[in-house]
């Protein structure tokens, strides 16, 4: 600084004079004086919070682009000016001017205001960055204006964000709606994410909405006039990590997409770790390629690419597939024009009817009217059995990719369409330039067939590769094009099916290792008769499921009568071998603590909730038990094996007997050997088996003297509902431990509501998901084998309803 101030004499006599006249009131060391300002050129020139763990200076962001940002551990959360707005040159400013105004201005010698608080004139006193991450401008104590009221990108801990603020990030921005309804928007306009969290307890009436992260680490939506009554958004649930110096944060980022993030000193700066993502599925956040873009997924189906429609096309910036197509030949310009088509693609617009006709029709005519419409550009039509035929008109349209997708699309172009060559791998990793792609041309007619495989084994011996599958965590990116294998591959990975790991309703599995060297779980799939087409698609739906608790699908192999599928390997295997002794009454396995437990129970839930309640097509695992929930190497669960229940379900419905591998013994659902309609109900059943045992520690169905010749199941009800001896019926290897017997309860609780008879009865998955999180409360439930009427009870209470109580006794009292 003292460089500077040499230079403007006029400026240092201010200082001193300000600093004589806050010497006599309240001005601490952090404390920002009037007339102090920052120089980019200067970079490490900045103001501090106390304990400096927030810093607000200039960071330069690439050659000759800088923000004005307060960071975290090297992390901005707040930009002047938010971003592309507050960019600037190296010798930009940001001061804080004697009338109280902060301006950031392009230029030290009095360039032109990019950005200013507009504060001159409210009588500012002082500045100061907070430990908590808030800069402030005050009137001697007392705040006007705060970046946590201003804020750009991010939500810090304990910032309130309410229906007055808006985040911003390039064309996307976030708004809290009074309903209580999130939003994600493009250019203001487009809407391509709206949840009103939640809705297990329904009847949460807002006033004055507000989001807020917690320390921690729950994101929740709450009204300052119900404090106590809050909603869950999103929770990190790493239970593990240090409070102290992690900061949790939401943070609207550059590519559209809401993410919840954690990130802590310790890691290093710079590091943060994704926790919760809004838009599962990137390719669904609208504009994400820009216009005219396709955003598909690489091979792997970590990372979302964006690509041109066509050959008639070419990338806007070479550099930056984000930033959309152009036409070769503008199609305003051309004599003749053609459709360009496009399997398994949508073209983009939320809500649909936003920008584009639409109509009953079939693909032919939903081809045919677009090319002869002369403002329409691209057609979607729908082979979901509506046969709807959208018509885009308008300017901007965005386009998504995936074997999953049903519907077809076409692009209008020049004459003659130059369709796209197939995907290559080429293409995920634009920096590897000498890469050399292996192309077989199989046959003049059959085209280019890229042979994935050959390239898998190409690509091994560059780096590239096996940073891709780190880079990329399964949980961060969505929907996915799973890799084919051949079965000589496979053959190979698992040295002729050498180390078996498990036997499973589907088949056997074996540990494979890849050319790569990643290890994989191959499963080889056994009574699956149906065509190769459908089991794509089953492939296509599995591999498109990603959650943080379902098992990743990596590749299939489809060869002859040979299906197979790769599954990522986890290392502590699965839950039944930690739950129940080996046959010489010895445990091969540490005994896992009750904290353990109840993360897996609740990873499970959530899994399970996602495949019921939020991927798009939803899937009923039909085969919940301990062998398919797979602990990873910190022991977080993953639930194995969905997606399978539909190939075996349409190969003649034969399946539905006990006889089959569908559902087991001690896990299946009444409904099943009933023969009745099977829905979701039938997993919740499943579920709440697993979840008694793994308070138990022991199989539900086995019988022994010690329960009095019943059924565990009903034992223990009695046990622990009637005689209140919960202690009773709990692992024999908790004892000593630490266990909270709150979770202990809630979960008894909640594993008898969900092996209730009638299905009816039991919660649903999400519902559940609330009560092991504390959010829900849940009633005693009733014997399982009682029948009962139409009259049934509900599991949860709400804490609505309570109050409507509160009030009925209230007004009753006022009454009288
Ligand atoms: C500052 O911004 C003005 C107007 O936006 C522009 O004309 C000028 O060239 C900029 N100066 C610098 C140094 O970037
Ligand atoms: C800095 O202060 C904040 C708020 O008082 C506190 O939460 C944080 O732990 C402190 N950080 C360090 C490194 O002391
Ligand atoms: C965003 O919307 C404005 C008007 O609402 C429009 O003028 C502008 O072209 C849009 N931006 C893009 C990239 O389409
Ligand atoms: C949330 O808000 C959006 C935009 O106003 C609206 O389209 C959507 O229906 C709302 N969702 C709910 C559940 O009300
Ligand atoms: C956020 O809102 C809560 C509840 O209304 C309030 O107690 C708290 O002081 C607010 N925090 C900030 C930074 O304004």
């Amino acid at each position: 600084m003292g460089t500077k101030k040499m230079k403007f004499p006029s400026c240092y006599m201010k200082f001193l004079l300000i600093c004589i006249i806050c010497s006599g009131g309240s001005c601490l060391a952090q404390d920002i004086i009037p007339g102090s300002t920052l120089y980019a050129s200067t970079p490490h020139q900045s103001w501090k919070s106390p304990n400096n763990t927030f810093i607000l200076s200039f960071v330069q962001q690439s050659d000759n682009t800088y923000f004005a940002a307060i960071t975290y551990n090297g992390i901005p959360i707040w930009k002047a000016g938010g971003d592309p707005g507050g960019a600037v040159g190296s010798s930009a400013t940001l001061s804080f001017l004697p009338s109280g105004d902060l301006q950031l201005l392009n230029s030290s010698t009095g360039g032109s205001i990019v950005w200013r608080s507009n504060t001159s004139g409210l009588g500012i006193t002082v500045a100061s960055l907070g430990d908590s991450g808030n800069f402030e401008l005050k009137k001697g104590d007392i705040p006007v204006w705060t970046t946590f009221d201003n804020p750009t990108d991010t939500i810090l801990t304990g910032q309130n964000f309410t229906v007055n603020h808006v985040l911003r990030s390039g064309l996307y921005s976030f708004r809290l709606l009074l309903s209580g309804n999130l939003t994600l928007r493009w250019n203001d306009t487009v809407l391509y994410y709206s949840s009103l969290p939640m809705d297990a307890l329904s009847n949460f009436t807002v006033k004055s909405p507000s989001l807020g992260m917690q320390p921690e680490g729950i994101f929740q939506l709450f009204d300052p006039l119900f404090p106590s009554n809050p909603r869950l958004i999103a929770r990190d649930n790493d239970y593990g990590e240090i409070r102290g110096n992690t900061l949790r944060f939401v943070k609207l980022d550059g590519d559209g997409n809401l993410r919840i993030y954690t990130s802590s000193v310790s890691s290093g700066s710079g590091n943060k770790v994704v926790r919760w993502t809004a838009v599962s599925d990137q390719c669904r956040v609208f504009g994400y390629c820009g216009n005219m873009g396709i955003c598909t997924y690489d091979e792997l189906g970590f990372a979302p690419i964006c690509r041109c429609p066509s050959q008639n096309f070419e990338l806007i910036d070479p550099k930056d597939s984000r930033k959309g197509c152009k036409y070769k030949e503008d199609i305003q310009d051309c004599p003749d024009r053609a459709m360009v088509l496009l399997n398994n693609s949508v073209f983009l617009s939320y809500p649909p009817e936003y920008d584009s006709d639409f109509f009953t029709a079939n693909m032919e005519a939903c081809r045919f009217n677009c090319l002869t419409d002369s403002v329409c550009v691209a057609s979607t039509s729908f082979a979901d059995g509506t046969g709807v035929c959208y018509m885009k008109k308008s300017r901007f349209v965005s386009g998504y990719q995936s074997p999953a997708l049903t519907s077809t699309s076409y692009v209008k172009v020049c004459d003659p369409a130059l369709p796209n060559p197939p995907l290559s791998i080429r293409e995920v990793n634009k920096k590897s330039d000498s890469l050399k792609i292996v192309v077989a041309a199989l046959g003049g007619s059959l085209g280019m067939v890229i042979l994935i495989c050959g390239l898998l084994l190409h690509y091994r011996s560059k780096p590239g590769y096996e940073s891709l599958l780190s880079q990329y965590s399964p949980s961060e990116y969505a929907s996915g094009v799973p890799i084919r294998f051949t079965y000589k591959q496979l053959v190979q990975a698992t040295k002729g099916f050498k180390e078996k790991l498990g036997e499973g309703g589907f088949g056997s599995v074996y540990r494979g290792v890849l050319s790569n060297k990643i290890v994989v779980a191959v499963k080889q799939l056994e009574g699956i008769g149906q065509g190769e087409k459908q089991f794509k698609m089953e492939v296509a739906t599995i591999s498109s499921t990603h959650h943080l608790n379902l098992v990743r699908l990596l590749g299939y192999c489809s060869e002859g009568r040979h299906r197979l599928l790769v599954y990522e390997f986890l290392k502590n295997g699965s839950l039944d071998r930690f739950l129940y002794s080996s046959d010489n009454g010895s445990f091969d396995k540490k005994v896992l603590d009750w904290q353990s437990r109840y993360k897996i129970a609740l990873g499970m839930a959530k899994g399970i909730t996602y495949l019921h309640e939020e991927c798009r097509d939803c899937i009923l695992h039909g085969d919940i038990k301990p062998e398919n929930i797979l602990l990873d190497e910190n022991y977080n669960c993953r639930v194995s094996d969905f997606g399978l229940a539909k190939l075996l379900t349409m190969d003649k419905q034969r399946h539905r007997s006990l006889s089959n591998v569908r559902g087991t013994r001690g896990y299946i659902a009444p409904e099943w050997l009933a023969n009745l309609p099977i829905t979701a109900k039938a997993d919740v059943y499943s579920y709440g088996m697993v979840l008694l045992e793994m308070v138990s520690g022991r199989r539900n169905f086995e019988v022994s003297s010690e329960t009095n010749k019943k059924k565990f199941s009903s034992w223990a009800y009695e046990e622990c509902f009637e005689k209140d001896n919960i202690e009773g019926i709990m692992d024999k290897r908790l004892v000593g431990s630490e266990v909270d017997m709150e979770q202990v309860m809630r979960a008894i609780r909640v594993s008898y509501w969900c092996i209730q008879e009638q299905p009816t009865l039991r919660p649903r998955m999400g519902g559940i998901v609330q009560v092991l999180e504390g959010i829900a409360q849940i009633h005693i439930p009733p014997l399982p084998t009682a029948k009962i009427e139409a009259t049934a009870p509900s599991p949860f209470m709400s804490p609505e309803g309570r109050r409507t109580e509160e009030y009925t006794s209230i007004l009753l009292a006022e009454g009288v």
